[in-house]
């Protein structure tokens, strides 16, 4: 698999994900800030065809070019069966794999930041959305999101994945691009702390509303 990472302006992630052998690519997370036609570029300079377009949630923080995508290039839209936009070729709710030339994603349901969070396995690879930031988690206070089950995704799902498998999330702040789950095991506080003391901390923890929140929330749920 080659992984490409994109960051917008405001470091949310986009990444392409390919098969090396036949070219054939998904697309997780497409940000209109990035741009459809810039994804396009790439596409074409590099010979890639865009099978799928992933979205690892409804995302509160910038707007999806998914559809512009999707349109331009015929590309299934894979989100979960409960993500308000009705934009889903393929409904799923974690189990699922999909081929991508002669390799595999393997949807993984992660609820917790939202009721419809998924992360994607590709390879030795994981793109966990925002159920896991490096050194940090997403919120749960807006979404229908639940903590406890955050703290099960984290726990029972991705800390269930070898050690050494690659973790890339939808956002950072902290000019990081990658991490391991083992890594985060190690040195991401909310990974420490016990079940009731995550609940509780993520439950009181209500920072500022995203800019683009309104705006974000409406297209994307298109
Ligand atoms: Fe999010």
């Amino acid at each position: 698999m080659v992984i490409t990472q994109l960051r917008s302006p405001r470091g949310c992630l986009s990444y392409l994900v390919s098969d090396a052998a036949s070219n054939e690519t998904a697309l997780i997370d497409p940000s209109e800030e990035i741009t459809a036609a810039a994804y396009r570029r790439l596409l074409a300079q590099r010979g890639l065809s865009l099978v799928y377009i992933i979205e690892t949630h409804t995302h509160a923080d910038h707007v999806s070019c998914a559809g512009a995508l999707k349109q331009a290039t015929g590309a299934k839209i894979i989100r979960h069966r409960d993500a308000p936009s009705q934009g889903k070729d393929n409904a799923v709710v974690g189990g699922e794999e999909f081929p991508l030339g002669g390799s595999v994603l393997r949807i993984l349901a992660t609820p917790g930041h939202t009721n419809e969070s998924i992360s994607i396995g590709a390879g030795d690879a994981v793109f966990t959305g925002d159920a896991l930031l490096i050194g940090g988690t997403g919120r749960t206070d807006f979404q229908q999101g639940d903590s406890a089950a955050l703290y099960a995704s984290l726990h029972e799902t991705l800390g269930a994945l070898p050690d050494d498998t690659i973790v890339y999330p939808a956002h950072d702040y902290k000019n990081q691009s990658a991490s391991t789950i083992g890594a985060e095991k190690c040195d991401n506080p909310r990974f420490a702390f016990d079940r009731e003391t995550f609940i509780r901390t993520l439950d009181a923890h209500h920072p500022p509303k995203p800019e683009l929140f309104e705006r974000a929330i409406s297209e994307n749920s298109r």
